[in-house]
């Protein structure tokens, strides 16, 4: 499968693209970089040494956008901690991102590729969507999408309603979600669900295949910065949906991104209205999304440890 992955390194993208380098038959095309968790340029630095750490292929990767296209910018430090990879030093990466624009790496990524990619998006849809406003029609180049964001039934994480990564560029999320492009959403249902113990953390840390070692040291630390024995996989879940579908379970549905609410900016409002047997009322559109419902999360941190 050849993916091309967003994201705002964040120590659960970094997990991510451990898994993404170690899974087999994945071939990661590009990785995109944008402000999310931390600003972008700490964004760069953090995948370049965890693909350096993980001593992965020159795979290119590109810095994109630096804010948000309306809103204001907001970090996720206390999550990931001020250098964005929970304070694990990893030496200073061997080489500079490609010099081309992310949104530019995007577009030539997806034209270049005789098939249709397959995008995982782990961070704000910043750069996705400034590639569909001034690409359109590379909507039909891109096979699926699989969205970390949003949520459906489990409320919000940095705001009460909204997830961060949606939270972060409402609007941006709202043009990917009405871009037509077919969109898996990964969003807070399952992200929490699927977990790693401390004990199978140390065990990964002892690991002889430095990406092995370096997810368990990155696990290890955000067990001690939550004080916690069980600690989510994250946006690695995402991409292992992404690889193996039949871990999850989704429906089709017509979400929506909240822009103006008091307390519901950068939700996701999503249609379950059929889902839940109530057939009477107005139609609210075309189904745009398949929602995870819910994960095989044993079955998903199995295929995370196994690559
Ligand atoms: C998402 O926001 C970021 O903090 C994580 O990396 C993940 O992509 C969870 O809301
Ligand atoms: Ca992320």
């Amino acid at each position: 499968m050849d993916v091309i992955l967003d994201v705002d390194t964040g120590v659960d993208d970094a997990l991510a693209l451990l898994l993404a380098l170690r899974a087999p038959d994945v071939n990661v095309r590009a990785i995109t970089c944008v402000d999310g968790n931390v600003d972008v340029d700490s964004v760069v630095t953090n995948t370049l040494a965890v693909l350096d750490a993980a001593r992965a292929p020159q795979i290119p990767v590109a810095r994109g956008c630096p804010q948000p296209l309306a809103a204001e910018r907001i970090h996720a430090q206390q999550v990931h901690g001020c250098d964005g990879l929970g304070g694990v030093r990893l030496a200073d990466p061997g080489r500079e991102p490609v010099e081309a624009h992310a949104v530019e790496v995007l577009r030539r990524t997806l034209l270049d590729s005789a098939k249709p990619l397959t995008v995982v998006t782990l961070a704000p849809l910043t750069n996705v969507a400034v590639l569909l406003t001034c690409y359109p029609e590379l909507a039909d180049r891109i096979d699926r999408m699989v969205v970390m964001g949003g949520s459906a039934g489990f409320g919000g994480n940095d705001s009460v309603a909204a997830e961060f990564n949606l939270l972060h560029d409402p609007e941006a999320a709202d043009i990917v979600f009405r871009s037509g492009v077919p969109i898996t959403m990964y969003g807070l249902d399952a992200f929490y669900e699927v977990t790693v113990d401390t004990e199978t953390a140390h065990g990964l840390s002892g690991s002889t295949d430095p990406a092995g070692a370096l997810a368990g040291s990155l696990l290890l630390a955000q067990a001690q910065r939550f004080a916690t024995r069980e600690v989510t996989i994250g946006d690695a879940g995402a991409v292992a949906a992404a690889i193996w579908p039949e871990h999850i379970d989704t429906d089709p549905h017509h979400v929506r991104i909240e822009l103006h609410g008091a307390h519901t900016r950068g939700s996701t409002v999503v249609d379950q209205r059929a889902r839940r047997g109530i057939l009477a009322g107005r139609a609210s559109g075309a189904h745009n999304a398949r929602v995870v419902w819910s994960v095989d999360e044993a079955a998903l941190r199995e295929t995370f440890l196994t690559a």
